[in-house]
């Protein structure tokens, strides 16, 4: 595990951009893994200014999400897909084809799972996945106590999850209840990982994922056994 620790988030998301260009850079068509959240906006508008100034293209870049609500639709303005597009997709020049994100709306919801790791697999896999942190500890919306062993899967949202997300939508009722999730397999079996968090709301978890027992109690603590974690930190962790 690699962590380096930054002053404030706009150092964070610049050395996670650094790391999301060195990717790009070095493997032109390569399958990255994208998180949405606050945390990674600031890295996604570097990558969008270089794309501008001429310097980084995404032409040939491939990307998979971590996951999308379940009952939204792609246009809806708190879907994930909606998110994506107005932080990164259009901002850049990636194939809007090339952009994989798991259908919020599809009917059968574990047939939407089985397509979706079919859609992973068939790209050969995730070269550099990118995670934000839950203040519960979960990554993509693989929330505690649950086993480590899952790929794309339902999941009903936690509690504190709901209520962390309820910031974005008119009142907590407007949270969808459930969502579609890569699982801790599915991240686990990427080559690369990028963990970033930043701000001292996020201190006490990041130990507890990095330093703290390996537990389905805190879903982030597998990524300790991945052997090319790299974190980007702004939470005050101690040198
Ligand atoms: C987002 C995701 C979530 C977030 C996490 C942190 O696709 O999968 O796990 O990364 O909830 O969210 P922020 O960055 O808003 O604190």
């Amino acid at each position: 595990m690699r962590i380096y620790t930054c002053e404030d988030y706009a150092a964070m998301s610049r050395r996670a951009a650094d790391i999301l260009a060195a990717q790009i850079i070095l493997k032109p068509d390569c399958v990255l893994g994208l998180a949405t959240g606050s945390t990674p906006v600031g890295a996604y508008a570097q990558l969008a200014a270089w794309h501008r100034e001429g310097v980084l293209s995404f032409a040939q870049v491939r990307s998979v999400n971590l996951d999308e609500y379940r009952g939204l639709s792609g246009g809806h303005p708190q879907s994930y897909r909606h998110f994506m597009q107005k932080h990164l997709f259009r901002l850049v020049d990636i194939d809007p084809q090339n952009t994989h994100i798991p259908d919020g709306q599809a009917a059968d919801p574990a047939v939407e799972c089985a397509r979706y790791d079919a859609v992973i697999r068939a790209l050969g896999g995730v070269d550099l996945q990118l995670l934000g942190l839950g203040h519960n500890g979960h990554i993509g919306f693989n929330e505690p106590g649950r086993a480590f062993e899952k790929t794309t899967h339902r999941v009903k949202l936690g509690e504190s999850t709901i209520r962390a997300n309820a910031r974005f939508f008119a009142s907590m009722d407007e949270v969808p209840k459930e969502a579609v999730t890569m699982g801790i397999k599915s991240i686990m079996q990427a080559k690369k990982i990028l963990l970033i968090a930043s701000g001292e709301d996020k201190r006490e978890i990041m130990e507890k994922a990095l330093f703290g027992p390996v537990t389905p109690d805190v879903p982030a603590s597998i990524l300790q056994l991945h052997p090319d974690l790299t974190v980007v930190e702004a939470c005050g962790l101690p040198e």
